[in-house]
């Protein structure tokens, strides 16, 4: 049977008054949207034919054409194919140039840069204080999406554009979440935006809190505004939902769960093991640790490679979390080599 593909539409001033054809006529009935035979090749288009023809273009058919007789109506015509609207090629949209001009980009930025290993990556900017090669990385990649394939995934390259451009805290976990969770074999375009998105978003409730509240240590709160503090998971689905932002589901969980654990002592659900989404883990785990290591918890500044290690072994800390489920738990246990830390603190 033969589709749309196997066609072009002309219009009627195309047939130049002519009455025989060396190429087929169909008519496209737009109702049933279906290709009709309506005169072969080489036979005369009477006047008969012809009344037919205009009544059936006065109700909507159009003419067609099919794309293998494409040579021979244009030099029959004498028509270039610029000439003819439905054979020009489609003009790709502003954001898909943009997207062929930023895989190029990429190809440049590998080629100089040579293959990322997140692993090791990881460490230096641990070591040196400085994630700007990390989050680098992710933007040259993240912007190379696809802007076709949901709007989750237009708002993570909007984002990745406007903000993922320096060494900051946000960035720092948006980056790290991101290149972590492809460690975990998440590479699916549409998944690493939701976790792209949640990570910018999950803190956006901030915004409606006390700046005093947010700048004095997590453990130093009182019973009261520690409550008032962790509804800025909610808060941030709110001005979601408020300012009518179109995000999956997926991500809207991991902004409202980033916070849960599997123990059940998280928060705003108390939910338990499975239960809570590898994503919001994985946000959940990466802002733990940033959040940790830079003093927003206990109020002391850590080394990240510190954190880790004291995650790894387990170390008792007030407020230091374990609660992430083994697979993310060690996935994010074993991102250092711990033991050749030990050895330079024991140096
Ligand atoms: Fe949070």
């Amino acid at each position: 049977m033969k589709t749309e593909y196997d066609f072009f539409i002309i219009e009627r001033d195309h047939l130049k008054g002519k009455n025989i054809f060396p190429f087929q006529l169909y008519i496209f009935n737009p109702i049933h949207k279906k290709y009709s035979m309506f005169l072969n090749g080489n036979r005369p288009l009477t006047k008969e034919l012809e009344s037919f023809l205009d009544f059936l273009l006065d109700k909507g058919g159009k003419i067609a054409i099919l794309k293998k007789q494409r040579r021979t109506f244009l030099t029959e015509q004498s028509f270039h194919e610029s000439e003819i609207p439905s054979l020009k090629a489609r003009e790709l949209h502003e954001l898909e140039k943009e997207r062929i001009m930023n895989l190029k980009l990429k190809e440049m930025y590998d080629e100089k840069n040579g293959v990322f290993a997140f692993q090791s990556e990881f460490e230096k900017a641990c070591d040196t204080d400085n994630f700007e090669k990390i989050i680098e990385y992710a933007r040259v990649e993240i912007i190379t999406f696809s802007v076709t394939q949901s709007h989750t995934i237009s708002l993570a390259i909007h984002l990745t554009k406007t903000h993922l451009t320096s060494d900051n805290f946000l960035n720092r976990i948006v980056a790290t979440s991101y290149l972590f969770a492809k460690t975990a074999n998440i590479l699916d375009p549409v998944a690493l935006a939701d976790i792209i998105c949640g990570a910018f978003l999950s803190h956006i409730g901030f915004s409606q809190l006390p700046l005093t509240m947010l700048k004095t240590p997590l453990l130093s709160l009182g019973d009261k505004e520690r409550k008032l503090f962790e509804k800025h998971t909610i808060l941030s689905n709110h001005l979601i939902k408020t300012g009518q932002l179109d995000i999956s589901e997926r991500c809207k969980k991991i902004i409202i769960d980033h916070h849960e654990r599997i123990s059940g002592s998280g928060y705003p659900g108390m939910k338990y093991g499975d239960s809570i989404e590898t994503f919001s883990l994985i946000v959940g785990i990466v802002a733990h640790l940033f959040e940790f290591s830079s003093g927003k918890i206990n109020g002391s500044k850590q080394p990240i490679k510190s954190v880790i290690i004291s995650m790894k072994n387990k170390t008792f800390s007030p407020g230091l979390e374990f609660d992430f489920g083994d697979k993310i738990y060690n996935s994010l246990v074993t991102l250092i080599n711990t033991d050749k830390v030990k050895e330079k603190i024991a140096a």
